[in-house]
């Protein structure tokens, strides 16, 4: 009833956590039986270590919040000798304790396409579950382009990833273009086997009595329930037009929420934002899913894309009847 497939990744249900919001989930582990959920995707991982922005970087908004991390991380070597190792344990506990495990997703950032390639050769030659390639980050300057605003840089960083990787890869796309779906399409021209909608929309929120913004950096991105129409919109989009699943990620804080993804076509959702109010929320979302899923006596698998077929028989019928437009 909950399981689901990202093309060649199947997943014991549709809750993973979205990068940047938990961790590698070891702190996390306190508050909830991770071995419950779905997958955890990691924070971004680059080749070298970084810093991140200088303060204040996070700030809370109308339903939302902004931030500006800057990807701060201490690198692949630390990642693979610390933290790699503590994923592996949480993934091995759900093992031994409900037979089935989070797959692990490694979030991978690069200012470069070699350096995109150099993590995919080293986290498949760790055989993590599968790649995140971060192509959409808003809050760094060096990238100056971001890869997943140009279709072009977008399925070369994708094409040259997948030549290296020997697990699935998923292209993390960024909301702040115009045409998210030719985006999407130039990942899946790549060879991705799957994208990720959508990362953070850029954003800004200035104090006025000091007259300036409140983000050290000024922009930061926004995520939240405030952008989940943005993300649900999108992801219906993009799965109208690729064949490649959708993980869908952008303000989802219910199991109703990841319904209404999988309605607009998403093949699982990460939670993100949500859980720095409640730890535990993937847990709950996932107890919450079971029973929705069994009061309606349906499933992931049979609820994807049904906006698409139900918007579809729309389009193809008449508003109203002739006769009952006239009464
Ligand atoms: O600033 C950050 O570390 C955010 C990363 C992202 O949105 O991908």
């Amino acid at each position: 009833m909950l399981s689901t497939t990202l093309g060649p990744l199947s997943l014991h249900n549709p809750v993973l956590s979205a990068s940047g919001t938990f961790g590698s989930g070891w702190e996390g582990r306190q508050f909830s039986d991770l071995g419950r959920v779905g997958g955890l995707v990691s924070k971004t991982v680059t080749c070298k270590p970084r810093p991140g922005n200088p303060p204040p970087r996070i700030v809370e908004t109308p339903s939302g919040m902004l931030n500006s991390i800057g990807l701060e991380n201490k690198g692949v070597d630390y990642f693979v000798a610390e933290t790699l190792p503590r994923m592996r344990q949480i993934a091995a506990d759900g093992r031994a304790a409900h037979g089935a495990a989070p797959r692990l997703v490694i979030n991978i950032g690069g200012e470069s396409i070699d350096e995109f390639v150099q993590l995919a050769a080293r986290f498949s030659a760790e055989g993590v579950d599968a790649l995140e390639v971060n192509l959409s980050c808003p809050n760094v300057q060096e990238g100056k382009l971001l890869f997943s605003t140009d279709p072009r840089l977008t399925e070369a960083a994708v094409r040259a990833v997948k030549k290296v990787a020997t697990v699935p890869v998923f292209a993390k796309l960024s909301p702040n273009v115009t045409d998210v779906v030719s985006i999407a399409k130039a990942a899946e021209q790549g060879g991705a086997d799957g994208v990720t909608a959508i990362n953070t929309l850029i954003g800004m929120k200035i104090d006025w009595r000091k007259g300036r913004p409140v983000i050290a950096r000024g922009i930061g991105g926004l995520s939240g329930p405030a952008i989940r129409p943005v993300a649900v919109r999108m992801v219906y989009e993009i799965a109208r037009a690729v064949r490649i699943p959708i993980l869908a990620a952008g303000g989802a804080r219910s199991a109703e929420d990841v319904l209404e993804f999988v309605c607009a076509g998403a093949s699982a959702v990460e939670i993100g934002t949500a859980m720095f109010t409640d730890p535990a929320l993937m847990v709950t979302i996932v107890d919450d899913l079971t029973r929705l899923l069994t009061a309606h006596r349906t499933s992931i698998a049979a609820l994807r894309g049904t906006a698409q077929a139900g918007q579809d028989a729309r389009a193809a019928a008449p508003a109203c009847k002739p006769a009952e437009a006239t009464r």
